[in-house]
């Protein structure tokens, strides 16, 4: 069993009612946290890190990741990292989902392995720094435009990122 922190920021709940429903596919080797209360310390107890941001403003992390200097400078080697995060692709088709691939790229240099590449079939949006070739770099929600495929997205996920972990 790997220790999984689920670790997200949210304004409306969205990012985390998605978390709420990612950690309970994972049970009891997953536990929640939220991204303002989360130090570079903390991530030496745990083998995985699955981090989830809404996207606000014109492609910008949410609040509660603004002080997450750790980003920049943490040592993740030896740890797997995961992204996902809800955003509106109608309504910010330009910048969907940013947030993912922000901090994906804040990790760039912490040595961690990414999992949970998404495949962007199905989604209708023109632009996201999330995307690499036709996958995103973790898992895009869209509660607006595709709410009713959220539960199915994050079972299909979750499976994928045990197959991976
Ligand atoms: C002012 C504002 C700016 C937003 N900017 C973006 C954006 O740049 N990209 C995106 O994908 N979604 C954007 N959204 C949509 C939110 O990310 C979406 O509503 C999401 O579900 C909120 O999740 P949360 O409740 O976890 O914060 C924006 C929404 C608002 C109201």
């Amino acid at each position: 069993m790997a220790n999984i922190a689920i670790i997200y920021g949210s304004t409306t709940g969205n990012t985390q009612s998605a978390a709420e429903k990612i950690q309970s596919q994972f049970g009891s080797e997953a536990v929640l946290l939220e991204a303002s209360a989360f130090s570079a310390s903390d991530a030496s107890e745990y083998d995985v890190l699955v981090l989830g941001s809404s996207t606000w403003g014109i492609g910008e992390l949410q609040d509660d990741w603004l002080g997450a200097d750790w980003l920049d400078n943490i040592d993740l080697n030896g740890k797997k990292v995961a992204f996902f995060g809800c955003g509106d692709q109608s309504g910010f088709g330009d910048s969907f989902v940013d947030a993912l691939g922000i901090l994906k790229e804040r990790l760039a240099n912490s040595g961690a392995k990414f999992i949970g590449a998404w495949s962007t079939e199905g989604y209708d949006f023109s632009g996201s720094v999330a995307v690499e070739g036709d996958h995103f770099v973790g898992l895009p929600l869209d509660e607006e435009n595709q709410g009713e495929l959220t539960d199915e997205r994050i079972a299909k996920w979750v499976e994928q990122l045990k197959s991976e972990i």
